[in-house]
């Protein structure tokens, strides 16, 4: 490393990231690596499963300092806050554990000496949308979230990035673990309402640019690429292109999304509820980013580019190619690769 590049690798603040192992997670981590960042991960014990293993050397390979503890542990939390003299806090924990963040805020608050804090969002606007239950609950508490860090005086920046690109499934809460259809697709109510689709890859890039960026200070980022905004009529015949066939469109109706929340069934209906409040109430569109406290990510950095869906799609491709031999026997079912995550995170 040159004299230069560990300048700006010190310039840059030392970044703890605690949902490392997850699915957005390792999106962040991977790009705070990238951009040259101490990158600090909290790890919690007692996982040893396989993929968590993997996750871990591949970090640490890229030069990533694993901790173990759980977040939940105030006093840990703290000591870790001043050890590793950590600049930027960044929480990616899913759904179940949105309300363990107030400890750590609080662990935050008692040090003092962390310039920025990212809380675990990266979704919608929480305090725009308002979907139907369970959904809504998810949302309460990740506003129960912010208010807790406004109050306590907390630095923050909230990442708005609307939908990971990928094929919106409206049961799965890692659609971009799963190839797009390949016999049917299901559309909601009448397909013409439009969403914007972010690749992981960009999710973890530009959160790494606003961290700490004094533009984004205390504001929400919103991330609104306009190449990737498209309806899911759209976003069906992009993928018809890529497999060079025509699929048949069935629709799911809005009551057919209500019951499906109305199921409770947890995680699949908060993903139903979410659905409900994009392709049918237009929640990432009904809105306009001119409040004090908000910004567009793209009027933040012009210059870099947002990976395209269609590129996305792309790799969708190369991923059925790879595991053609394996999805034979599966096609027939519909949901074709990587079933392992989908089963993980229904745990
Ligand atoms: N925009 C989108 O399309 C989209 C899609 C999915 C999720 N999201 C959002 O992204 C955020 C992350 O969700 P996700 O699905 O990526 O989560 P996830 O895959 O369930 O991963 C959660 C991570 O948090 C860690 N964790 C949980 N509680 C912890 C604690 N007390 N101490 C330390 N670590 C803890 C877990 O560690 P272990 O490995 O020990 O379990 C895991 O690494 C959520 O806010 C979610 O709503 C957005």
């Amino acid at each position: 490393m040159t004299v230069s590049a560990s300048c700006d690798a010190a310039a840059k603040g030392r970044v703890l990231i605690v949902g490392a192992t997850g699915f957005i997670g390792q999106y962040v981590a991977e790009a705070s690596l990238s951009s040259g960042r101490a990158t600090i991960l909290l790890f919690r014990s007692g996982d040893t499963s396989p993929s968590k293993s993997q996750t871990s050397k591949t970090l640490q390979d890229k030069g990533a300092t694993i901790v173990h503890g759980d977040m939940k542990d105030q006093e840990l939390m703290e000591k870790i806050l001043k050890e590793y003299e950590i600049d930027v806090v960044i929480s990616a924990v899913g759904g179940a554990n949105i309300l363990d963040q107030l400890i750590l805020v609080r662990a935050i608050k008692a040090v003092g000496t962390v310039k920025r804090f990212v809380p675990s969002e990266f979704g919608h606007d929480v305090d725009r949308a308002d979907p139907v239950e369970p959904g809504l609950t998810m949302y309460r508490e990740k506003r129960e979230v912010r208010r807790s860090i406004e109050e306590c005086g907390v630095p923050y920046t909230y990442i708005c990035c609307n939908s990971i690109a990928s094929w919106p499934y409206y049961d799965n809460t890692h659609p971009s673990e799963v190839l797009p259809p390949l016999d049917h697709f299901q559309i909601y109510g009448d397909g013409t309402v439009k969403a914007y689709f972010v690749a992981g890859s960009d999710i973890g890039k530009f959160t790494m640019k606003a961290v700490d960026d004094i533009r984004t200070l205390n504001k929400s980022v919103h991330f609104r690429p306009s190449c990737n905004f498209l309806n899911i009529n759209e976003l069906a015949s992009l993928w018809e292109k890529k497999i060079g066939r025509i699929l048949p469109r069935v629709t799911v109706t809005e009551d057919d999304l209500l019951a499906a929340a109305e199921e409770n069934i947890i995680p699949q209906s908060i993903v139903a509820s979410f659905t409900h409040d994009i392709f049918i109430k237009g929640c990432q569109v009904n809105f306009s980013i001119d409040g004090p406290n908000e910004v567009e990510v793209k009027s933040l950095y012009p210059d870099e580019s947002f990976q395209t869906m269609d590129e996305c799609f792309d790799d969708f491709v190369v991923k059925m190619d790879d595991h053609k031999g394996m999805t034979e026997g599966i096609i027939a079912q519909n949901r074709v690769v990587e079933m392992l995550p989908i089963i993980n995170m229904c745990t």
